[in-house]
C-alpha cells in the first residue's frame, strides 16, 4: 500500500489519540472511536466494542457500536469469531465469513471481519470488532491500525484504574 493510502489511517489514529486524552470515561472514548472510524472508513460497515462482563468473565458484552443493530449482545468465549479472538488473545482476520464455521452472523451483507483484542496489564478486557460488506477487506495496514487503536483504549482503561 502506498503512502497516500496510509495517510488517512495515520490521521485517524491521531484523532483517536486526542480523543483518548480528552475523554471523560471509557464509554465516551469508545463512542468517539466508533464514530470516527465508521465515518472516515466507509468499507468498515460495522464497528463496535465487545467487553468482558466483569461479573461473568467468560462472556463478552456489546458496547458502543456504529452500524446495523446486532442480535449478538452477549457472546460466550467459546462462540463466534469474537469469542475466539478473546480466548486466543490474538487478532483474527476472516477474509470470507461464510467459509468460517465459527462466524456468528450479524448482517447477511457481511463478507469479511477483523477482531482485535484489547489488553490491560497483559489480560484481555475486550475487543474491537469490524465487519465489511467487501470480501477480504482487511489488510495488514488495517490490522496494524486497529491494534494501535486497541492499545490506545487499553492504556486509557489502565490509566482510569489508578
Ligand atoms: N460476527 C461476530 C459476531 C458479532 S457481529 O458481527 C456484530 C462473531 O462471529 O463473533
Amino acid at each position: 500500500m502506498g503512502s497516500t493510502e496510509l495517510e488517512p489511517l495515520a490521521v485517524l489514529l491521531d484523532t483517536i489519540r486526542q480523543s483518548a486524552s480528552a475523554s471523560r470515561d471509557l464509554k465516551s472514548l469508545q463512542q468517539d472511536v466508533v464514530t470516527a472510524i465508521s465515518e472516515r472508513l466507509p468499507h468498515y460497515d460495522w464497528v463496535g466494542f465487545y467487553m468482558l462482563d466483569p461479573s461473568d468473565p467468560e462472556t463478552l458484552v456489546l458496547g458502543p457500536f456504529a452500524g446495523e443493530p446486532t442480535p449478538h449482545v452477549r457472546i460466550p468465549l467459546d462462540q463466534g469469531i469474537c469469542g475466539a479472538a478473546a480466548a486466543s488473545r490474538a487478532t483474527i482476520v476472516v477474509e470470507d465469513v461464510n467459509a468460517d464455521p465459527r462466524y456468528l452472523s450479524c448482517s447477511i451483507k457481511t463478507r469479511s471481519e477483523i477482531v482485535v483484542p484489547i489488553f490491560v496489564d497483559g489480560k484481555v478486557v475486550g475487543e474491537i470488532d469490524i465487519d465489511s460488506h467487501a470480501p477480504a477487506a482487511f489488510t495488514d495496514d488495517d490490522r496494524d491500525f486497529l491494534e494501535k487503536v486497541a492499545r490506545i483504549v487499553g492504556n486509557r482503561m489502565a490509566l482510569s484504574r489508578t
